[in-house]
């Protein structure tokens, strides 16, 4: 979708233009092409810009510019002329794709500078059924309303608790002839909530202790986290032994609990409850530190090697093996 180009600067432009263009008329000058050139900009209806008699027949349209005479233009006339000149143009700087969480408010945003007396209403693309027309809900779907203030150009529909099946392009249409539309693709996700290296979890006593729960998709970070131990919410904010952080990237969300020293008073049941998703539980064994004579399965090969139980056998090898080569050469 080509999405207008809408500026301060090129309203006063457009403006401009046609304040030059209208004083031409009155002289009975018809160098009238010139306020449309840029229609493809200015998105002005019902012109062609390549089609000279096309212009010349819009402005007989256009009262006061009657090629003879010159004289008797009629002012209401001229101020719906001007009118037509702020057409309605949408803001393309509003999001034209939007992620929300089933379940969850969703809203659409639609920016229309210079509405003048046209209205704003929302249509669903798919099966172009009409939501709203104005600040009213026109679908007997009760979720879906507008929210606009007043003064403000802001035209966004609110969808409460969507589902799945919601997803789909959305547009907001203005009442010009012919009409105008910008169009907002809406996806509604349920996002799943998982505790890596789940269900049962092995850490060290003494060692550290580390949950990562992420939640996905997640176009944004949920209200809040919870963690529980045991059913019990952590309170990390009082209990200076757990740090708990959240990220946001790539439209997930990933909160990490984490106990530096592990006590067997972290072993357990623990639960992750992010506000936009369900629930993901994770059991964890707290292992008691070994007595370090028993931490025989960290020793290397080498060392196994300079083991003196198994060295005094492979000298021994090893010497009669030299003592019976002299023999074994003959
Ligand atoms: C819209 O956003 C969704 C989710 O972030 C993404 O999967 C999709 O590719 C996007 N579509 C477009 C047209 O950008
Ligand atoms: C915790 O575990 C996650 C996932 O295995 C990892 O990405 C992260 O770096 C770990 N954090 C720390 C502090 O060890
Ligand atoms: C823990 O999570 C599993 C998998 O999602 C689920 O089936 C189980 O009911 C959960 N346990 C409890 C006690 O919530």
């Amino acid at each position: 979708m080509m999405p207008w180009i809408n500026s301060f600067s090129c309203n006063w432009l457009r403006l401009c233009l046609h304040i030059f263009g209208i004083l031409l008329l009155v002289e009975g000058n018809y160098i009238l092409g010139l306020g449309h050139s840029n229609r493809d900009m200015a998105g002005i209806d019902g012109f062609s810009p390549q089609d000279e008699s096309a212009i010349g027949e819009a402005l007989d349209g256009v009262p006061g510019s009657a090629p003879e005479g010159g004289v008797g233009v009629d002012p209401a006339s001229w101020s719906d002329y001007l009118n037509e000149l702020f057409d309605p143009m949408f803001d393309s700087a509003v999001p034209e794709n939007v992620t929300a969480v089933e379940g969850h408010m969703a809203h659409l945003v639609c920016r229309v500078n210079n509405l003048g007396t046209k209205t704003v209403s929302w249509i669903r693309h798919h099966d172009t059924h009409i939501l709203t027309v104005g600040s009213f809900t026109y679908t007997s779907d009760d979720r879906f309303s507008t929210l606009h203030r007043e003064g403000t150009n802001e035209w966004t529909l609110q969808i409460k608790q969507p589902i799945v099946r919601d997803s789909g392009l959305y547009e907001c249409q203005v009442s010009t002839k012919p009409v105008r539309a910008y169009l907002v693709q809406l996806n509604i996700v349920v996002p799943l909530t998982v505790i890596l290296h789940g269900p049962a979890l092995h850490a060290n006593e003494g060692g550290a202790l580390n949950l990562t729960c992420v939640v996905a998709p997640s176009p944004a970070t949920p209200e809040y986290i919870f963690w529980y131990h045991g059913g019990e919410v952590i309170n990390y904010e009082t209990d200076g032994r757990v740090s708990v952080r959240v990220k946001q990237e790539n439209g997930r969300t990933i909160s990490t609990l984490l106990v530096a020293k592990a006590t067997l008073g972290h072993n357990g049941f623990y639960e992750c409850e992010p506000s936009n998703a369900e629930k993901a539980n994770i059991t964890v064994h707290v292992v008691k530190a070994k007595p370090a004579a028993m931490q025989t399965s960290s020793s290397t090969l080498l060392q196994d090697a300079l083991d003196p139980c198994l060295l005094l056998p492979a000298l021994l090898f090893l010497y009669h093996l030299l003592m019976a080569l002299p023999n074994l050469m003959t």
